[in-house]
């Protein structure tokens, strides 16, 4: 076993493990473990050691430097004064694309609606007839550069969406990309197949389903190149049935259904998304009570993608209120064109102010819960004995300083599975 890196003199290690099973340095007689902050298991004063690519032990800095001298570490990071937290997983992005939206962000602020644009050929078949013309390597160079920037706000884990490419042929070469990315990138890049993201231009919609089911699935499944299957399940383009077709098959085809559900309207994808047992239900700005009733009660994880609705100028979704009845509530960025931040630190400082979560809520939503939103191993995004070496050091003394320093990032220094892969 090599000793990877020891990351130690903490001011705070955010380990987010539960509290029952927090370790408290008792054998040295010393607990550094605040306990106002105990839901986040903080240890202060406090150093981390990381075996292989796991970490082996968390605690206050005096006996987790005795036991695993940073001298020895192939990475030994000073981290004095500074915050410690799990590395972020950003649960729901569309980061594979080509050519450049920015004019609609402009005929947005002169107030044209996303659903204007999409209607005079801009958003998501704009991107669509890009992405259909860029080669591979052109994709993948810019899928890596914008992975540079998700690393460098601290993302160590991150979900890709195909979805612009509404053929057989290009939805399959943007899975390959992202199989690509996934294996020369440091961050983890988790496959979500989409070819349900709109209708292609002059298609109608109950025959293009037939396309994504009968051709474009199987395809995946032949390949066996995504985990997650996806739908836009919105008013005019994909209804219930629509989607509930699109997310059964894929279901059949090994892929486990996500919903993009309630985001310009109500129609109903928040309980289709319990209904088939869904991993996640994202966006949700119009859900119900009875909504959000029916995803806690099927274990669905919502996933509030605030950026979207900053962008949008649209009322943002009612995060107290899925918190207040019991769900594990997680963040994301959206990272599109439509949506265009790498930062899971600017959706955190959104949540905080435009959705009333606390800092430690912020949190929790993203590394454990959006953990869950990918059906990820328990101990992604927190930081106890077993999890994976990957964590972000902040340049700041506490958590609260990720979403109090808007539009800043908060994060120095990226470890994943314990390799220094990002320094400020
Ligand atoms: O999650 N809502 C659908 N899909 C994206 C937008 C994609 C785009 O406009 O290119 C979203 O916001
Ligand atoms: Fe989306």
């Amino acid at each position: 076993m090599t000793l990877t890196a020891v990351v130690h003199d903490a001011a705070e290690i955010v380990t987010l493990e539960e509290g029952d099973d927090a370790e408290t340095g008792e054998a040295d007689g010393e607990d550094a473990k605040a306990n106002t902050e105990d839901e986040l298991g903080i240890y202060t004063d406090a150093a981390i050691a990381i075996e292989d690519d796991e970490v082996a032990r968390v605690g206050p800095t005096g006996p987790v430097t005795r036991e695993f001298p940073p001298e020895n570490a192939t990475h030994a990071v000073d981290a004095s004064g500074k915050s410690v937290v799990p590395g972020f997983v950003d649960p729901h992005t569309h980061a594979l694309f080509a050519g450049d939206r920015s004019d609609e962000f402009e005929a947005k602020l002169q107030g044209k609606t996303y659903q204007e644009i999409h209607e005079e050929g801009g958003g998501i078949l704009r991107t669509v007839r890009a992405t259909r013309e860029a080669g591979d390597d052109r994709l993948l160079d810019d899928l890596l550069d914008h992975l540079d920037t998700m690393l460098a706000h601290g993302t160590t884990t991150v979900e890709v969406k195909s979805g612009y490419g509404l053929d057989t042929e290009t939805e399959l070469r943007m899975l390959e990309v992202v199989d690509r990315a996934d294996d020369r990138h440091p961050v983890d890049v988790v496959p979500t197949f989409m070819g349900a993201h709109a209708v292609p231009e002059g298609r109608d919609t109950d025959e293009y389903v037939a396309e994504v089911v009968d051709e474009q699935i199987p395809e995946v499944e032949s390949q066996d190149i995504a985990e997650f299957c996806d739908v836009f399940c919105e008013e005019g383009v994909f209804d219930v049935e629509q989607s509930r077709r699109v997310l059964e098959a894929g279901r059949e085809a090994g892929m486990t259904p996500k919903v993009h559900a309630e985001e310009l309207a109500h129609i109903g994808g928040t309980q289709l998304a319990a209904e088939v047992g869904a991993a996640s239900a994202d966006h949700l700005l119009h859900s119900t009570e009875e909504d959000i009733a029916a995803l806690v009660e099927s274990d669905v994880v919502p996933v509030l993608l605030p950026g979207t609705a900053f962008g949008l100028g649209a009322e943002y979704a009612d995060a107290r209120a899925f918190l207040d009845a019991g769900a594990d509530v997680a963040i994301a960025t959206d990272f599109n064109p439509n949506c265009y931040s790498q930062s899971m630190g600017f959706a955190a400082s959104l949540a905080c102010v435009e959705m009333g979560m606390t800092p430690a809520e912020a949190l929790v939503a993203s590394t454990t819960n959006a953990a869950a939103a990918l059906d990820l191993s328990e101990n992604v995004g927190t930081l106890q004995q077993g999890s994976p070496g990957d964590v972000a050091v902040l340049d700041a003394p506490t958590y609260v300083h990720v979403p109090y320093n808007f539009g800043v990032n908060a994060v120095e220094t990226v470890l994943k599975g314990g390799q220094v892969v990002h320094r400020d």
